[in-house]
C-alpha cells in the first residue's frame, strides 16, 4: 500500500455529529495495541497480533502516515480509517486506486459510529482530491463490512477468491455537481 500522493498531512481534525477524525498521537497507543490484538476485530482479517509483540514493537506515535485517521468519541479512539493507494493490489480494478479500511473496537460496534465517520473521510478525500474513486475490499462472509460498505455507496465491481475465502471489491465515486 502507499500514501496517497499530493494531499496536506495531517489535515485540520474532522468534527461530525458526533466524532472528531484527526492523525494518530502517542496517547493513542494503547488502543492501538487493544484493536491489533483483538481477535473479534480480526475475525475476517487473518487473525489478530500477538500483544507481547504489539507492546514490544509498536512506535510511540502508531501509524503516523497520510491517511491513517484515528477516530475519537468523547476524547477517546474507538477506531482507525484508513485511506491508502492500493499499489499492489490483488485485483487490477483496485490497483492504483485509493483504498478504504476501517477497523474499530467491539465496544464501539452497533452505534453508527463507523458509517458516520467513514462518511466523513469519504467527503474529505473528495475534497483533497476531487473526482478521486475509492475501493474498498472485504470477505463477502463479513456481513457488518458489506452492510457498512453498501450504506457508504460502494458498489460491487467483482467477487473473487483469496486467502482461502471469498472477497467482495466495491467501489466509491464521489458525486459530482452537475450542469
Ligand atoms: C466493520 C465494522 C467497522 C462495522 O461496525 P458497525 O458498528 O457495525 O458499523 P456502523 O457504524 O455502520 O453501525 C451500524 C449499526 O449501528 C446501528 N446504529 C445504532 N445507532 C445508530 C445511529 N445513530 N446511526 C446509525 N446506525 C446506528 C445500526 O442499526 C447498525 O446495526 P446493525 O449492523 O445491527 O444493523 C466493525 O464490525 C469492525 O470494526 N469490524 C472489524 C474490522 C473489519 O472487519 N473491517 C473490515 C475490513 S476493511
Amino acid at each position: 500500500m502507499g500514501d496517497l500522493g499530493s494531499i496536506t498531512w495531517p489535515p485540520e481534525p474532522i468534527t461530525t455529529e458526533r466524532l472528531v477524525l484527526r492523525a494518530p498521537e502517542a496517547r493513542d497507543r494503547a488502543a492501538f495495541i487493544e484493536l491489533l490484538a483483538s481477535p473479534e476485530v480480526h475475525t475476517f482479517l487473518g487473525g489478530p497480533r500477538p500483544r507481547e509483540e504489539l507492546e514490544r514493537e509498536m512506535p510511540a506515535v502508531p501509524e503516523p502516515w497520510p491517511g491513517s485517521f484515528v477516530v475519537e468519541l468523547d476524547g477517546s479512539m474507538i477506531g482507525q480509517i484508513l485511506l491508502r493507494r492500493a499499489v499492489e493490489a490483488h485485483r487490477p480494478a483496485a490497483a492504483g486506486k485509493a483504498s478504504l479500511g476501517y477497523l474499530f473496537l467491539p465496544r464501539a460496534w452497533g452505534s453508527g459510529y463507523a458509517t458516520e465517520a467513514c462518511a466523513a473521510a469519504l467527503g474529505w478525500l473528495a475534497d483533497a482530491l476531487p473526482g478521486e474513486p475509492v475501493v474498498l475490499a472485504t470477505q463477502s462472509a463479513n456481513l457488518g463490512s458489506m452492510r457498512l460498505a453498501a450504506k457508504l455507496g460502494f458498489t460491487e465491481v467483482e467477487r473473487f477468491e483469496a486467502w482461502g475465502a471469498e472477497q467482495w471489491l466495491g467501489r466509491w465515486s464521489p458525486v459530482t455537481p452537475s450542469g
